[in-house]
């Protein structure tokens, strides 16, 4: 997974692309680079953030209208100068920037070994430039013609950008299983892996399908597909707001996103929650309402925070519509063999609406004749495409690396669809579900409050911050919960960190604990608070720290605990999200007071779009 971008117009093309890789660097930051063609092609490329890129680039006086860029994060090869893109033909009048992987490169680069070519870099992506050169050179094929021959050959996934010195007026864009969106202007073009670097500049855009190869010129564009098809573009309207890629006086992209979730909630709900009349309406699957009251089996499948927003749902939907919900990685899903069939309902949950493992279960599920449905924050993603139906969760483009808006206002849309089954299968009465939904219209002044806990939540963080472990507890669906907190931690603050449902610990993690130990149990007054209140005094009797998000009015854990944070009084099914909140601020707090990069933690990129 990594970000690209193009542009083609009358602007200085460097200034475009260092923007846009700013932009897109929440997808890969171990490297950057980019080309334009100015005589002939001219490229800078660095190890390291898009600031070093600059600092390289600072000698050369760009005068370019042409030009692609990258920003990395390594799958083939180390993250050093002579594997970050653009790669380029042996001649170098050929420049590539790729997103994916070419699955099939080691048969290919060994057929060119054989012909004679050189290789400067450890990538699949030199070996795919130098295959549409060998072509382009071989069979005199326009350039357009040349990338979909070489293209057809490829096995994998890919959103690539290819310039050539010959036709300097020419940007080549095409994809297959990575994302890519062109933006269309007034005589200029844009492309790149989401909107971001586009939106400034024009709210037209253009979703490139699957199999697409697109030429893009000064004057226009014309898009085929792999079977030289003419394919004709549809032109959207983007929707993205600006200022929402900016930091907006925070410090860190993560905090601000924290901090926005009343907004995000808020927009999630629109015109979906009716309090007064005690009712939910889902528009993007509504077609489907006559199976819903009949199906009596969903998986959900997806990957990291997304997969705790799945487990919430299995609780509620479980609880309130009386269905059996499976929640399973969709990484081992799509191995295992399972057995679905046509009467079964798959969702799909996924920020990016591009995890590749995501999309790869999807595939499964729909060929073994299940529908699918999918909950996505990207609109016109990959998933939000690939999918029967969908539930958008509107949160907005959320930019640091660790979810947190973008995963409550998943737990919010799988709340209301848990309600929205129960209503359909009248397994709630309604006066049961108008106070259910009454309260949670309530849940964006509700995090409002809840964000209040800030400047406590960074003391407790102060105090706890060199902890080399961390355990996380909670039951029922602050299970979800505490996985949730666990992997918040460990993924900015680089602390070793587990979630467990609080009563597994006697099965294994107490044997862990010790005064270095800080426990977060989620112990709010609802269903398993004694139960809960048990298990912290088994801590509390090994010694172990402490920290437990209550009920404000709670009377037994404040005596009991080290640390408490008070969260609203809520009924038990608005937890998972009320609970999240002071998590995110502990884990944000801890990584920053160690020093760590939060928006950007090493190893980890925004979306995976490798298995
Ligand atoms: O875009 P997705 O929701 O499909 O991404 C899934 C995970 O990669 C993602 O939730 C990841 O675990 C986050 N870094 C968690 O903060």
């Amino acid at each position: 997974m990594c970000g690209i971008v193009g542009y083609i117009g009358f602007r200085d093309a460097f200034s475009v692309l260092i923007k846009g890789l700013h932009r897109l660097e929440y997808r890969g930051y171990d490297s950057a680079g980019i080309a334009v063609i100015e005589d002939g092609i001219v490229g800078f490329k660095k190890s390291g953030k898009v600031s070093d890129l600059e600092k390289v680039c600072e000698q050369h006086i760009f005068r370019s209208r042409i030009g692609i860029g990258h920003t990395r994060w390594a799958t083939h090869g180390a993250p050093i100068d002579c594997n970050s893109h653009p790669h380029y033909s042996e001649n170098g009048k050929l420049a590539i920037v790729h997103n994916g992987i070419i699955e099939n490169y080691h048969s290919i680069k060994e057929a060119l070994l054989l012909k004679g070519h050189t290789f400067s870099s450890d990538t699949d992506t030199e070996v795919l430039i130098h295959l549409i050169d060998e072509i382009k050179t071989k069979t005199n094929l326009d350039l357009q013609d040349a990338v979909r021959a070489a293209l057809r050959k490829v096995v994998g996934a890919y959103a690539i950008l290819v310039l050539d010195e010959d036709n300097p007026g020419r940007l080549i864009a095409a994809r297959k299983g990575s994302p890519l969106v062109i933006g269309v202007g007034n005589n200029e073009y844009f492309v790149a892996s989401d909107a971001t670097p586009i939106a400034e500049y024009t709210r037209n855009i253009i979703y490139l399908n699957d199999n697409d190869v697109a030429c893009v010129n000064y004057d226009g564009l014309s898009i085929v597909n792999l079977n030289n098809i003419v394919q004709v573009p549809f032109i959207h309207e983007l929707e993205l707001q600006i200022d929402i890629l900016e930091k907006g006086g925070y410090p860190h992209f993560m905090l601000k996103e924290i901090f926005e979730q009343p907004r995000s909630i808020r927009d999630c709900m629109r015109g979906r929650l009716y309090p007064d009349e005690g009712r939910i309406a889902l528009g993007g699957i509504k077609i489907y309402e006559d199976f819903l009251k009949k199906v009596n089996r969903i998986i959900i499948v997806s990957c990291g925070s997304s997969w705790h927003a799945g487990l919430v749902g299995e609780y509620l939907i479980e609880k309130y519509a009386r269905v059996s919900v499976e929640v399973e990685y969709a990484s081992e899903f799509r191995y295992r063999h399972p057995v679905i069939d046509q009467h079964d309902l798959v969702i799909a949950i996924s920020q990016s609406g591009e995890t590749a493992d995501t999309l790869a279960a999807i595939e499964l599920a729909k060929k073994c004749g299940a529908t699918v449905f999918g909950i996505c924050n990207v609109v016109g993603s990959s998933i939000a495409r690939n999918t029967d139906a969908g539930i958008y969760t509107h949160a907005g483009p959320e930019i640091g690396v660790a979810s947190t808006k973008a995963f409550t206002a998943q737990v919010t849309i799988i709340t209301m669809f848990a309600f929205y089954m129960a209503q359909l299968k009248q397994t709630i009465s309604k006066n049961h579900l108008k106070e259910h939904l009454a309260e949670l219209n309530l849940l964006p002044e509700l995090v409002e409050l809840c964000l209040h806990c800030d400047d406590k939540v960074k003391k407790i963080a102060e105090k706890i911050k060199s902890s080399n472990n961390c355990i996380f507890l909670g039951r029922g669906s602050a299970f979800p919960v505490a996985l949730e907190g666990a992997l918040k931690l460990k993924e900015i603050s680089y602390i070793h960190a587990e979630g467990y449902p609080a009563a597994e610990m006697k099965h294994g993690p107490i044997a862990l604990i010790d005064e270095d130990m800080p426990v977060v149990f989620i112990a709010t007054n609802h269903s398993s608070y004694e139960k809960v209140i048990s298990n912290i005094q088994e801590v509390k009797a090994r010694k172990g720290v402490v920290i437990a998000i209550v009920s404000e009015s709670d009377t037994q854990v404040n005596k009991i605990a080290d640390y408490i944070i008070e969260i609203p009084e809520i009924s038990e099914f608005l937890v998972p999200t009320l609970a999240s909140i002071p998590l995110q601020l502990l884990a944000y707090h801890i990584a920053v007071s160690r020093g760590c990069n939060v928006d950007q933690p090493r190893n980890l990129a925004k979306s995976v779009t490798v298995e």
